[in-house]
């Protein structure tokens, strides 16, 4: 278990029945603003008294100055305590927005504007210019109703009464999905990947994760194992059980993406899986040098069958790996695996990926695997009957993620055949039949798209071998 980092200060309450007696006992950060306030103000005087004629610096007005100058210390300190009692909190989760969130997430946070580059990730950091200078603060730990949970700005010398302050950086990470299924989890994470490249490595004292702004405690386990990897160190979870659900908490320094990678160009993309697999080599003590090139001096070629049990898994498994094991035997340097994903661990799928040219997968999560192959892999997708017309955008995820990843997508081979439905075939609600069917195969097609593959990942092999090109040395940089 990660330990929990420190919790810095816990502020003193100026509630006004208590304010007679705790006035001397302002907060340490208060005193030092207001004393340096003042300093500057007592300065500004001092030069308006230089340009002033020499008649009037009689003791009289001295003694003026002075007042005025006691006076402003007693008017800052309560414009202070206004601007404490001002910190407004709004609910995270903005219930104006709630059949608009596929069109921007902008239901989260939805006052706040996100810093926008050309090209980079989209993010809010806490304190920034944008933020003059004010701290990220959040309140509530609902689990069920994003509205209950609340956010707010506050200048870190007028925290809002009774606050709690949390040092180091924290990242808060939005996500309309969640964090167990590996793709969903992997695109909240992007981001912060991103931000952490070109912000000199910088690493998380904790996590904080909103789904539809209700609070989360967990990553699945893949999701962890990345993050732990990426980040160099168990990612700590705050679930806040400590604190008081009506009492604010700010952050010394803030992240939230609520965007996913919405907003970077393919370059940042690219860069930002590559820093991921990176790490998840090195954490995996995964040794490049294994059976990249065969003892002939050619290169090596891993083709992976991954495969799934349950839903979207092949109907005749033996008789698909009796097809790939032939295109494969007729291929010099290609050794066949065959992995079933529910039961490897996160390492064990790193270097398995490390090992794999092409991966012939169904459509489903394990895919996300991908981009843990060299650049420029393959990958060949499975769908069962009906996903076509039925399943949505979704479908092309791993269309995309291949592209993001800089790797190749071999297309996908769709099942004409499936369960039957009691609706016509283009009715919504055969989607539920279909989706969790089973894929069947065409010895003719698979055969030949799989020599296609082959022989496209061979010839670029060859030539990367006789180059003597090292795909995977980068080092795992930050910038
Ligand atoms: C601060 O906390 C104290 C003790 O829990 C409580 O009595 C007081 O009302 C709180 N002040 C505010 C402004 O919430
Ligand atoms: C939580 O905080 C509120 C306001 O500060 C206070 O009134 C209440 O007593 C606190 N509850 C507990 C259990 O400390
Ligand atoms: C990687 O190697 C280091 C040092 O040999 C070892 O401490 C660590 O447990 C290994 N990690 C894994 C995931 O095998
Ligand atoms: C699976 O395919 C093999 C080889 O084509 C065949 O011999 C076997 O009967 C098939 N099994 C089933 C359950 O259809
Ligand atoms: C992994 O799971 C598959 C399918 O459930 C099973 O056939 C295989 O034996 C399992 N392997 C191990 C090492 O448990
Ligand atoms: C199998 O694939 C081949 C080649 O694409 C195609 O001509 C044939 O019609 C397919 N067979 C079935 C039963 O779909
Ligand atoms: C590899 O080398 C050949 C000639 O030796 C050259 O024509 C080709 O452009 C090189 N390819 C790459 C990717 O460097
Ligand atoms: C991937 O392929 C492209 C074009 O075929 C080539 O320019 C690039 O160098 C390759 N990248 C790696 C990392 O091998």
């Amino acid at each position: 278990m990660a330990k929990a980092p420190p919790v810095l200060t816990r502020l003193q309450n100026h509630s006004p029945k208590k304010a007679h007696k705790q006035h001397s006992m302002s907060p340490l950060c208060l005193s030092i603003f207001l004393l340096v306030t003042c300093v500057a103000l007592f300065t500004l005087f001092q030069i308006q008294s230089l340009h002033t004629p020499p008649s009037s610096s009689s003791p009289w007005f001295l003694m003026h100055q002075w007042q005025k100058v006691t006076t402003s210390t007693q008017e800052l300190t309560s414009m202070a305590e206004k601007l404490r009692q001002a910190v407004t909190f709004l609910p995270l989760k903005d219930l104006r927005y709630q059949e608009k969130a596929l069109q921007g997430h902008t239901w989260f946070m939805s006052s706040m504007y996100d810093t926008r580059e050309e090209g980079e990730v989209q993010y809010q950091q806490f304190p920034s210019q944008s933020s003059n200078g004010r701290l990220l603060c959040l309140k509530g730990r609902d689990t069920h109703d994003g509205s209950w949970n609340s956010y707010a700005l506050a200048w870190p010398e007028t925290l809002p009464f009774n606050a709690t302050l949390l040092k180091g950086l924290t990242f808060v990470s939005y996500n309309h999905y969640n964090y167990d299924n590996i793709w969903h989890g992997l695109s909240a994470v992007v981001p912060f990947v991103a931000w952490h490249i070109r912000n000199e490595c910088e690493s998380p004292s904790r996590w904080i994760l909103y789904h539809w702004g209700e609070l989360r405690f967990k990553m699945g386990a893949w999701l962890r194992t990345l993050t732990e990897a990426t980040f160099d160190g168990e990612p700590f979870i705050e679930g806040f059980e400590w604190a008081n659900n009506s009492e604010p908490i700010c952050f010394e320094k803030a992240v939230v993406m609520r965007h996913n990678e919405g907003g970077m160009s393919r370059v940042r993309r690219m860069e930002t899986y590559d820093y991921m697999r990176c790490k998840a080599r090195a954490y995996c003590n995964v040794s490049l040098e294994d059976a990249r090139i065969n003892n002939k001096g050619l290169p090596g070629i891993g083709l992976t069958l991954f495969m799934r049990t349950g839903p979207r898994s092949f109907r005749n498994e033996s008789a698909v790996i009796g097809i790939f094991e032939k295109e494969c035997a007729k291929v010099e340097g290609c050794k066949l695996m065959v992995a079933y994903s529910n039961n490897l661990t996160f390492c064990e799928q790193v270097k398995l990926m490390s090992l794999t040219d092409i991966l012939a997968s169904p459509h489903g999560a394990q895919l996300t695997n991908m981009f843990l192959m060299d650049r420029n892999s393959s990958v060949m997708e499975f769908f069962p009957k009906g996903w076509l017309k039925l399943a949505g955008v979704g479908q092309y995820v791993y269309h995309w993620i291949a592209s993001w990843s800089g790797m190749k997508h071999q297309g996908a081979w769709r099942d004409p055949e499936g369960e039957p439905c009691p609706f016509p075939e283009d009715d919504r609600r055969c989607m539920s039949v279909y989706k969790g069917g089973k894929i069947g195969l065409n010895e003719t097609y698979f055969s030949k798209w799989a020599k296609n593959v082959l022989n496209e990942v061979k010839t670029r092999k060859t030539v990367e071998v006789s180059n003597k090109s090292t795909a995977s040395t980068s080092s795992c940089a930050c910038s």
